[in-house]
């Protein structure tokens, strides 16, 4: 194992590589990344890199955003199956007939999706800034795609717009049942719930705080609470817990995990630092086509 991390170092150096890792992957795998992070801050800092090469433990959609900003780099990634099922539950066709049944509204898409999904969209969100990008659009019918669950979400603050979804979810964030937060809310009575909004708003609406992975995390660190109950995938354990040594946190044994993001390991990290497989490529036009909705989410989020 030291062996192993030791390797990783050195590659890393001496091929010019940032290490890239979401919160859902593997500790081990977290402790050799050069930053760890939501995908909001993750897309952030691949796209400002000064490394030439970025190595992303990830999914998939991580990768691409990865790419799609900053295609003079080259994005490898240790396993390209690793990918978000939710990102498939729509289709550009999709799309196309919201357009259709919904003239003059904004496409707002979540970064889980397909590069093919976010060139027809207008502008892209994640959930640690959907709130502030959705609030600024001019545009009073909002098609949010393709999580249902965040998109309910955000609809509740915001009056005076139309919602109208697509049926695509986080197969993981949706097995969170109101009754499953009642009974762990029993257990541990006196714990702070924390949520991630692609559970469904039933559920949500009875914790403590919902946002992203950092946001759960922030919120967990500067809290006075001692004891938590965390509904998002068990990865985020890690850094709670090694940020916050004399505080309790308790998975939410419902959830179970996200298997994509596991299929990250050391042993692949190393293969592709060494041999610069797994590279991540689009044709150009798609690039092209998906950049926009990406730079227009870093302009409204600022
Ligand atoms: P975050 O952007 O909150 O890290 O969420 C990513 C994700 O895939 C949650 O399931
Ligand atoms: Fe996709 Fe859910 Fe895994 Fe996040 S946790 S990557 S939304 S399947």
């Amino acid at each position: 194992m030291k062996q192993l991390t030791e390797r990783i170092e050195q590659l890393k150096k001496e091929k010019d590589v940032v290490v890239l890792a979401h919160f859902y992957v593997e500790d081990d795998v977290q402790d050799i990344a050069d930053y760890i992070g939501d995908s909001y801050y993750l897309s952030k800092i691949a796209a400002d890199a000064p490394q030439s090469t970025i190595l992303f433990c990830g999914v998939r959609f991580m990768g691409e955003s990865a790419k799609i900003l900053s295609p003079e780099k080259t994005v490898l990634m240790p396993d390209l199956t690793a990918d978000c099922p939710m990102a498939h539950m729509i289709t550009p066709e999709d799309v196309a007939k919201m357009r259709e049944q919904y003239p003059g509204c904004a496409v707002v898409c979540y970064i889980n999706s397909t590069s093919e999904t976010k060139a027809v969209s207008d502008v892209i969100v994640t959930s640690a800034n959907a709130k502030k990008i959705v609030e600024s659009l001019p545009n009073e019918d909002i098609c949010f795609i393709p999580d249902c669950n965040l998109g309910r979400f955000l609809q509740k603050d915001m009056p005076g717009k139309r919602f109208h979804f697509h049926n695509g979810c986080c197969p993981i964030h949706s097995r969170v049942t109101p009754e499953g937060i009642a009974a762990a809310k029993a257990e541990h009575p006196e714990a702070k719930v924390l949520i991630h909004p692609e559970c469904v708003p039933e559920a949500v609406a009875m914790c403590d705080y919902a946002g992203s992975t950092s946001g759960i995390i922030k919120y967990a660190t500067e809290s006075d609470a001692k004891e938590f109950i965390i509904v998002t995938e068990p990865g985020v354990m890690h850094r709670l817990r090694t940020q916050n040594p004399d505080k309790t946190f308790y998975p939410f044994e419902q959830m179970g995990v996200c298997e994509d993001m596991k299929k990250i390991t050391l042993e692949k990290v190393l293969h592709v630092l060494e041999t610069f497989d797994n590279q991540v490529e689009m044709p150009e036009q798609l690039r092209e086509d998906a950049k926009s909705a990406l730079v227009r989410m870093r302009e409204l989020a600022q």
